[in-house]
C-alpha cells in the first residue's frame, strides 16, 4: 500500500483540480494499492492533521472545475520556523503528521512561498514531489505553471473589452494585471490584447515616456489609448528607492495601487480623462482554459512517475519545451522575471508598444 498526502498551497489558480485529477488518476491506474491523503487549506491541515482519505471519486469530473476541491490557505514560508503564539514548532508538526499516517510521500501544489517549504520539508527527510502552480508564471526551474495561460485569457478578454469602450469615449484607459512582483501576465495579456503601453516592474517607466506615448497616439489620429499596467509596476525614481524606503513610500501611498496614481500623473499633465479597470481575482478564478488543461495533466503525470521510481525532491518542470523535472532545491528561493532584454521584449518594441522606460 502507498500512502500519498496531497496539498494545494498560496493563493489559488484555475488548473489546480485538474494538476490533482493528473496525479491521482495516473496512480490509480498504475498502482495496485494507493490511498491519497487530501490535506486541507494547504500546509494549515498538515500542520493541524486536517485531513481526509479520498476516494478516487473525489477526483472525477474536476478537469474543468476551477479552485481546489482540498482548500488552500497562505503560510508564509518566513513564518515555518517562527514558533508563534499558539506554541505550536510548524516544521515538527508537519513532519509529525507525515510519519504518524506512514506517508510514502507529500504531493504539494503551490507558487514560490510553497515551493520553500517544499524544500524545507525535503530537506528535512520527507518525501515530497511538487508542482508549479500560479497565474504570475515566476516559478524558477519551469518555463511554464498552470494557471498562467487561463489568466492570460482573463486578463487578454479585459482589455479586448476595454477596447470599444475606450473607443467610443476617446479615454486613456489602464486595466492593472495581477503578477506579484512580475511581469509575465502582463506583457502576455497587454500583447495579446493590443495594449499601446505595457509597464512591467522589470522595466521601471518614466511617467514623461508614458504621456509621451500616448501624446504620439493622440497626434496621429488615435481615439484611445490602452495601458497593460502590472500590479508590480514601479517608476524609475521608486527603482532607486531601494526596498525599505520604496515599501515605506507604498504603505503611505494615497492611491489603492499604482494605475491610480498613474492615471492621477496622466490627468494632471495632459488633462485627459483616464479610467482604470482592475480585474483583480477574476484572473484566478473559472475554468482552465485548454492548454492549462494539457499542461496539468502531463505535470500530474509526471509526478506520479517520480512517486512510482520513488523519485523525490524534484518539482516538476518545463526546460525546453519538454516535461521534466527541478530540482526543489535549485527552485526554492529564486523569482523567474522577464529579462528586459529578452526576444519578447525587443520584438514588442519593434512594434512600437512602449514600456514607458525611453
Ligand atoms: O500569486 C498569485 C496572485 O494572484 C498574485 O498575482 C497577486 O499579487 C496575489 O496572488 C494576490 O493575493 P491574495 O489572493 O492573497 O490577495
Amino acid at each position: 500500500m502507498k500512502r500519498i498526502g496531497m496539498l494545494t498551497s498560496g493563493g489559488d489558480c484555475q488548473a489546480l483540480n485538474a494538476t490533482m485529477r493528473g496525479v491521482v488518476k495516473a496512480l490509480y491506474h498504475n498502482l495496485k494499492d494507493v490511498e491519497i491523503y487530501g490535506f486541507q487549506e494547504g500546509y494549515k491541515g498538515l500542520i493541524h492533521g486536517n485531513y481526509r482519505i479520498m476516494k478516487p471519486e473525489d477526483f472525477s469530473g474536476i478537469l474543468t472545475k476551477g479552485g481546489t476541491i482540498l482548500g488552500t490557505s497562505r503560510q508564509p514560508f518566513k513564518l515555518m520556523r517562527v514558533i508563534g503564539e499558539d506554541g505550536i514548532d510548524k516544521v515538527k508538526a508537519m513532519k509529525d503528521t507525515y510519519h504518524k499516517l506512514k506517508l510514502d510521500c507529500l504531493v504539494v501544489l503551490g507558487g514560490n512561498g510553497t515551493q520553500k517549504t517544499a524544500n524545507l520539508l525535503s530537506e528535512e527527510g520527507l518525501n515530497v514531489v511538487s508542482l508549479p502552480k500560479t497565474i504570475d508564471n515566476d516559478i524558477y526551474g519551469t518555463e511554464m505553471t498552470f494557471g498562467f495561460q487561463s489568466a492570460v485569457d482573463i486578463a487578454t478578454n479585459a482589455i479586448d473589452c476595454i477596447h470599444t469602450t475606450a473607443d467610443s469615449h476617446s479615454r486613456v484607459f489602464i486595466v492593472e494585471v495581477m503578477g506579484h512582483k512580475v511581469g509575465w501576465l502582463t506583457l502576455y495579456a497587454g500583447i495579446a490584447g493590443g495594449a499601446d503601453v505595457i509597464l512591467l516592474p522589470e522595466i521601471p517607466y518614466d511617467i514623461d515616456n508614458v504621456i509621451a506615448a500616448i501624446e504620439k497616439r493622440r497626434k496621429a489620429g488615435k481615439r484611445f489609448t490602452i495601458l497593460a499596467v502590472a500590479e508590480g509596476a514601479i517608476s524609475k525614481e521608486d527603482a532607486a528607492l531601494g526596498k525599505k524606503a520604496y515599501k515605506e513610500k507604498v504603505k503611505n501611498r494615497k492611491y489603492p495601487t499604482v494605475s491610480y496614481e498613474i492615471a492621477d500623473q496622466i490627468l494632471k499633465k495632459t488633462g485627459q480623462e483616464v479610467r482604470v479597470t482592475v480585474p483583480g481575482h477574476t484572473q484566478r478564478g473559472g475554468a482552465p482554459c485548454p492548454y492549462d488543461r494539457v499542461l496539468s495533466t502531463r505535470l500530474g503525470a509526471a509526478a506520479a512517475q517520480m512517486i512510482i521510481d520513488k523519485e523525490y525532491g524534484y518539482m516538476a518542470s518545463v526546460v525546453n519545451g519538454e516535461i521534466s523535472k527541478t530540482k526543489l532545491s535549485d527552485v526554492a528561493g529564486t523569482l523567474k522575471m522577464v529579462d528586459p532584454q529578452s526576444p519578447i521584449i525587443k520584438e514588442t518594441r519593434l512594434l512600437g508598444i512602449s514600456f514607458g522606460d525611453e
